[in-house]
């Protein structure tokens, strides 16, 4: 994954807009959010699991450091440990690098007094509750252009038979939940 990292980055060099240059940013980041989950499995010497709290913090902390750009957010943490198999944990990655993505993106701006961003993990008996939660600007769900990234949500949360639900009241509330056994 390095190698199309550089692929890309080469493009990006070319690139002769900031449009363009967007687009293959963000289609870095994609890969760098599946490149951190794999990373956490060969750290491991286990061949399958990985413990989501763990790489959740570094795509975070990634997204944060490209995208904060003088907006001072904060971060709130609360993460329960817990280990998944590496069907679940790439696709959980993706989500959260799409869920935050936007909230880096389109919640907050420069003069508002506090930007916050929430993100927690709540082992339960049968399953895991994610919860990303920004109080930003939010959107109205009618006049959305929906793009690649919600449905990219949708579809992955899917895949993991996870619920997805969407609350937008003073910012936007993301929260999935789904199954694992032990
Ligand atoms: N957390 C958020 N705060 C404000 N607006 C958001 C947020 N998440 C998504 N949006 C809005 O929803 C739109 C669609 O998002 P998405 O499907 O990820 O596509 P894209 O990011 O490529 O525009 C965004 O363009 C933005 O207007
Ligand atoms: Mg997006």
């Amino acid at each position: 994954m390095a190698v199309i990292i550089g692929l890309i980055n080469l493009q990006k060099a070319k690139s002769k807009d900031r449009y363009h240059e967007q687009i293959l940013e963000e289609l870095k980041a994609k890969i760098y959010s599946m490149a951190i989950v794999q990373n956490h499995l060969h750290n491991n010497k286990s061949l399958v699991k990985v413990e989501l709290s763990l790489y959740l913090k570094e795509i975070i902390q990634n997204l944060h450091e490209s995208y904060d750009e003088g907006k001072k957010i904060k971060l709130f943490l609360d993460l329960d440990k817990v280990v998944l198999d590496i069907s679940k944990g790439i696709p959980i990655g993706l989500v959260a690098n799409e869920i935050l993505t936007n909230s880096f993106k389109y919640a907050f701006s420069e003069n508002k007094a506090s930007n916050e961003l929430k993100v927690s993990v709540k082992r339960k008996l049968n399953s895991v509750e994610i919860k990303f939660k920004d109080n930003g600007t939010g959107y109205n769900p009618e006049e959305l252009q929906s793009g690649m990234g919600l449905e990219l949500i949708q579809n992955l949360t899917e895949q993991i038979d996870g619920s997805l639900e969407i609350k937008i009241d003073q910012g936007v509330e993301i929260n999935i939940e789904f199954p694992i056994v032990d």
